[in-house]
């Protein structure tokens, strides 16, 4: 284990001192923070914006969208109003507290707008990853039986509606369909009121649901409650550092789980304005978009630093990069050369940060007052008890991998997994510890070292992917006999998907082949998913008596080949 040279915080105003929470922390201070106080009835989108709007705020910016070819901003008071009208019109055609309202759009105040609404009504958002094909939304919106869907035309093409009898309602934000789908903007000219449109909920009501993968079966439906916000807002007043005139990006996707809390929820409860910035990845855009909106704190993810390092250094010499104050990470393990990159380049630290769709919100951070070791993913969240266990669930000593486990409950935990509670429990064998899946050490000042996965999942850029899907659509090509995907180290992405296929007969393989198979799942699922490498093998070692794919086997060949 080498030691690597700290990075000293820099003084300066943050909104904590560890020093401050110390002895035993309570939560309870945070829902003094929300206008109607958490043990009572309460709604996520209402402390998001109309509170804002009544504590004197609403003129301030909420949302300041750009892409390539414009730039406007929405303030509190507009996106109260706007949240209001679409909510109207949801509840017109029928939404109502506990449905499950998907939203199907791309980075864009629409999605917000659309999220918000939803919730304003009590209803439970799916937030869907622009990116997904119809494969990947069916299996989303099958599993819970979802009733509405807000999406636009373009992405409607990917929504297999054949398949989906229990999607009654289609809202189209630009525009109508032929099929009866109901034109959101249009309908918006009929709206009268907006009186008594907020449903107020019990904390723990359903607020929002995030499909992740898992190392077998399709991706689980995860159910996340109102009353996160207690720790959503204070991690984003912590960890974020969020204060009074920050500029906010994050670029995730709210179909990502971080885009949903860390760039919906989060930092709208902190009154912070959030960039959503239009489009896919590129230096440039990206440098450009800091600039432009005078992005003070900026939150995002290992392989996009790595690719903004790609670059060059030279690249970002050439925007004003100034007012940029803290700068966060998530999602995947952040190297130390990154960090370095950051502070020599960016002249600014990156925070690292930990959490999963499951946890509902960070639990292993880099506050901004307290030293980084580069190659740590930080410290437990003040009122966070984490741990390293071993094979028997035993707490093991500093230095020792083990599972990464924390103790439940947190504010922020996911309250269900989607009529999966064998799943639910299955996080909690060994009794009051969140098992996390993820292996690590501590050190003896309670840093926590990533060391990988426990099982076969894969993360590449960030995403989490589960090779039992892939694998499943792969042997539905007509090529392919057998399947076993692993992920394979990658400069740039972390991992990439590699899939190892045994053709039927009849099939010899080529480059064409390969590259008509690997569009195939791309074009189902989605484009993270598609292997990035496919090697045709004879055969694919199995276990002997079950004769399960031994991903572990295929991925040890793989590392040694890189060795
Ligand atoms: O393996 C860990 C990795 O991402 C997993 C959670 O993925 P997901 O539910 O998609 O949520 C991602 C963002 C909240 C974890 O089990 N992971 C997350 N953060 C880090 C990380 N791995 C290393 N370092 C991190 N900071």
């Amino acid at each position: 284990m080498t030691r690597l040279a700290t990075l000293e915080p820099v003084d300066g105003t943050h909104n904590i001192q560890r020093d401050s929470v110390e002895g035993p922390f309570s939560w309870d201070f945070v829902k003094e923070k929300f206008s109607r106080r958490l043990d009572g009835k309460t709604n996520m989108a209402y402390e998001c914006v109309d509170r804002h709007v009544e504590e004197g705020r609403g003129e301030k910016t909420a949302l300041h969208y750009i892409d390539d070819s414009e730039e406007y901003r929405i303030s509190f008071n507009e996106l109260k109003e706007t949240t209001n009208q679409w909510a109207a019109v949801l509840k017109k055609h029928g939404v109502k507290k506990g449905d499950f309202v998907f939203v199907f759009l791309p980075k864009h105040p629409h999605c917000h707008i659309a999220m918000l609404a939803a919730i304003k009504l009590g209803a439970i958002v799916g937030p869907l990853f622009e990116a997904f094909m119809s494969d990947a939304v069916r299996d989303r919106i099958a599993d819970c039986e979802g009733t509405f869907l807000i999406t636009d035309r373009e992405l409607y093409k990917r929504v297999p509606r054949q398949d989906l009898p229990s999607l009654h309602t289609v809202f189209l934000t630009d525009g109508e369909g032929d099929g009866g789908e109901i034109s959101l903007l249009d309908e918006l000219k009929t709206v009268e009121s907006t009186d008594r449109l907020i449903e107020w909920v019990d904390p723990e009501h359903g607020l929002n649901i995030h499909y992740t993968s898992g190392s077998t079966g399709k991706p689980k439906g995860i159910i996340h409650a109102h009353r996160a916000m207690g720790q959503q807002y204070l991690t984003g007043r912590w960890v974020l550092d969020l204060q009074e005139d920050d500029v906010y990006w994050c670029t995730a996707h709210p179909g990502w789980v971080t885009g949903t809390v860390y760039g919906v929820f989060a930092p709208l409860l902190n009154g912070a304005t959030v960039v959503v910035h239009g489009g896919r990845f590129k230096a440039e855009t990206w440098y450009e978009t800091l600039e432009k909106t005078g992005v003070t704190v900026w939150y995002s993810a290992p392989t996009a630093f790595r690719m903004l390092m790609a670059k060059g250094n030279q690249l970002p010499q050439d925007y004003d990069l100034s007012k940029l104050r803290h700068i966060l990470s998530v999602g995947e393990p952040l190297n130390p050369e990154v960090i370095y990159w950051g502070k020599s380049i960016l002249g600014k630290r990156i925070h690292d940060t930990w959490w999963m769709t499951e946890t509902g919100a960070q639990l292993i951070v880099n506050l901004p007052t307290e030293p980084i070791k580069p190659g740590s993913m930080g410290k437990p969240f003040p009122g966070i008890s984490v741990s390293v266990l071993d094979e028997e669930g035993k707490e093991l000593p500093p230095y020792s991998v083990g599972h990464l486990a924390i103790k439940a409950p947190w504010p922020a935990i996911m309250r269900e997994v989607w009529q999966n509670p064998e799943k639910y429990n299955s996080y909690f064998s060994w009794g009051e510890w969140y098992v996390s899946g993820d292996l690590a050490y501590q050190d003896e000042e309670g840093y926590i070292f990533f060391q990988g996965r426990s099982d076969d999942m894969i993360n590449s850029s960030g995403e989490r992917i589960g090779p039992f899907e892939v694998e499943s659509k792969l042997i539905e090509h007509k090529a392919v006999a057998e399947a076993g995907v692993i992920g394979k180290p990658d400069p740039i992405r972390g991992e990439i998907v590699k899939a190892f296929i045994v053709l039927k007969d009849g099939y010899t393989p080529s480059s064409e082949l390969l590259e008509e198979i690997r569009i195939f799942v791309r074009g189902e699922l989605a484009a993270h998913a598609a292997p990035r490498e496919i090697e045709v093998v004879e055969e694919l070692p199995k276990t002997k008596i079950s004769g399960k794919i031994l991903r572990r086997e295929l991925k040890a060949r793989e590392l040694q080949k890189l060795a």
